[in-house]
């Protein structure tokens, strides 16, 4: 073993002989939110946010955060969301803060940060991920480092690591990667045109929720004596799941997807003290998908570290899907224009 890998390493190893000094007044860059249907839960190095399984997702088409960047004229970082300034004792402040100590350069450079958002809070989305691909993308603007998709990737990861999958469009893999730099650990997009593919989101609640995912998966691993399957059960999910992509096999995906996220709950559940991120509610839509399967409608969910789901079918079941949950927020992940970059 070697000594630890830091952030820092990360970042001068990537920005090695590219610009410390901005380029141009502003940079600005755009990303997706990303939905996992195969869950990233749990790291093996925290610093670096390197996980401990491969993961897959789907962007939002439309669902965007822009970030701009520019240099401070007030000599301290600014962070200003929607025109609102964050408070300096604001934990979202603080952590884009620390992710701009890693681009200040010799000169130590204050940034001034302003973000908008296509996502609106009532839907129930954290943009996190679109957040911190987009300051990633900003910031390559601003310095003119012209850097890869691939270097993107593993930049947005040191901020969050479902951001590294906001890089890309469509249907994207994380591959978890076992280097402890973690420079084999990074998304790429599978370009997979599926139009028939929905996604269709069911608000249960936008309140905010009283454990993040990042405290919530440290304390999963750490204190469940379930989350030592959850690794290899997740490869395994990955593989299948890829097969089902392949093939456009809505059910299999579905089924699969649907089983992985019950499967990391489960894994939450069984911590001590138990993490259970459902409301009533939230039971309550999930019988109602298993009652449309019982009918043999493909309809199928996912749910991440919040109490809102995720339904996932084929077109074909639209209607039905409306006429049950009502007006819900609808996507087509997977047409040729919302799955290539
Ligand atoms: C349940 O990427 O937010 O949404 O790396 O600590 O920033 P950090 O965690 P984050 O975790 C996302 C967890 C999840 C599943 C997923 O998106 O794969």
């Amino acid at each position: 073993m070697g000594p630890r890998v830091t952030r820092r390493h990360v970042v001068q190893q990537i920005l090695r002989g590219r610009s410390k000094e901005p380029v141009r007044e502003q940079g600005i860059g755009r990303a997706p939110v990303n939905i996992a249907l195969c869950k990233y839960w749990g790291k093996r190095d925290a610093e670096l946010n390197l996980p401990r399984n491969s993961s897959l997702s789907v962007t939002l088409p439309g669902m965007e955060v822009e970030m701009r960047v520019e240099v401070s004229g007030e000599g301290r970082d600014e962070v200003v969301l929607e025109d609102n300034r964050l408070p300096q004792d604001e934990a979202a402040f603080q952590r884009v803060v620390e992710y701009l100590d890693l681009f200040r350069g010799a000169k130590g450079l204050r940034f001034r940060v302003e973000s908008r958002s296509a996502v609106p809070p009532a839907a129930g989305l954290a943009s996190s991920a679109a957040a911190f691909a987009a300051l990633v993308r900003a910031l390559d603007a601003l310095f003119g480092w012209e850097l890869t998709p691939r270097e993107l990737s593993i930049l947005a990861r040191l901020g969050s690591g479902s951001a590294c999958r906001s890089i890309f469009q469509g249907a994207v893999v994380w591959q978890a990667g076992r280097r402890r730099d973690g420079m084999d650990s990074f998304a790429r997009p599978l370009n997979i045109v599926w139009p028939e593919f929905r996604m269709g989101l069911v608000l249960i609640s936008t309140a905010e929720k009283a454990v993040g995912s990042r405290p919530g998966m440290n304390h999963t691993v750490e204190t469940s004596p379930l989350y030592s399957r959850w690794p290899a059960v997740a490869e395994q999910d990955l593989q299948r799941m890829l097969a089902a992509l392949e093939g456009r096999d809505m059910g299999a995906l579905g089924g699969l997807a649907e089983s992985n996220a019950l499967c990391m709950h489960a894994t939450m559940i069984a911590a001590r003290p138990p993490l259970l991120y459902w409301e009533p509610k939230t039971v309550s839509a999930m019988k109602r998908v298993w009652a449309m399967r019982q009918e043999g409608r493909r309809v199928y969910f996912t749910i991440d570290a919040g109490p809102n789901l995720k339904l996932i079918y084929p077109v074909e079941e639209a209607r039905v899907v409306r006429e049950v949950f009502g007006e819900v927020r609808e996507f087509a992940p997977l047409t040729e224009s919302a799955s290539c970059s």
